[in-house]
């Protein structure tokens, strides 16, 4: 009933070139895949990317937006250009934009209203430090920013979020969160999503992120609320991303 997805984070990685090539690569592997697939490449190569993916079942996502629809916000990208240029998704709330960009729940927030009036789907990344692992903080941190993203949100419009639990720990580190611990947090974080949106909690989705591979792929997407992933240092060839999207499928 929850299509899995699976998502390839390309973080400050690929020219525009590289990322013609990776898409043509990559389309003919995932063809016919049962799992929606989507790409995030940087501002520059999103375009690019839309073009190349064109008749494919790749999707296309931006990893940031600003809030603001236009105006004088030196740096910035609206809402708006992002669908114009083809976007179906954004990422919102990345934990390396919370860590060096100042991002918070209340500007992560702002960043999923605009992105929804856009008629776009923000993925919306939540997650624990090390260090709030280890002070067993982590329901509460998580509960934390579920709610702070969601803030103001109608059931039904949660309903067709996508939200990734991305343990800041298991992030290009090699270090993944066990498939039962990941599926654990992931449970809680459907059960925080009911408080808030009721019916809503069985139809969103929640993708696992942290040093996804296609070696361990299958294990994560085999546990029952993990919806697919999303994917850093692994999406950037065709293979080992190809990979995952099988390893997904046949899970
Ligand atoms: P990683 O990154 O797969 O390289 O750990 C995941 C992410 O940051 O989304």
């Amino acid at each position: 009933m929850r299509k899995p997805i699976i998502a390839g984070n390309w973080k400050m990685h690929k020219t525009v070139q590289e990322a013609k090539d990776f898409t043509k690569a990559l389309a003919d592997m995932v063809a016919n895949s049962q799992v929606e697939v989507v790409l995030c490449p940087p501002f520059t190569a999103l375009a690019a990317v839309v073009e190349a993916a064109e008749g494919t079942n790749i999707a296309v996502g931006a990893q940031n937006v600003y809030w603001e629809e236009k105006g004088a916000f030196t740096g910035e990208i609206s809402p708006g250009m992002l669908k114009e240029v083809g976007c179906k998704y954004v990422i919102v709330g990345h934990s390396e934009r919370r860590q060096y960009f100042g991002e918070t729940d209340e500007t992560v927030n702002k960043r999923v209203k605009a992105v929804l009036n856009e008629g776009m789907v923000p993925i919306i990344c939540v997650g624990e430090t090390l260090d709030e692992r280890e002070q067993g903080i982590t329901e509460k941190v998580v509960r934390t920013q579920v709610e702070g993203a969601l803030k103001g949100l109608d059931a039904a419009t949660v309903a067709g979020l996508v939200i990734a639990y991305e343990p800041v720990w298991a992030i290009g580190t090699g270090k993944t969160a066990s498939e039962e611990d990941a599926q654990g947090v992931i449970a809680y974080i459907r059960s925080v999503i009911k408080e808030l949106a009721q019916d809503s909690a069985d139809r969103v989705r929640i993708q696992y992120g942290g040093s996804v591979k296609p070696a361990n792929i299958v294990g994560l997407m085999q546990q029952p609320d993990i919806d697919g992933a999303l994917v850093g240092g692994a999406s950037l060839e065709p293979e080992s991303f190809g990979g995952i999207v099988k390893g997904a499928a046949g899970a």
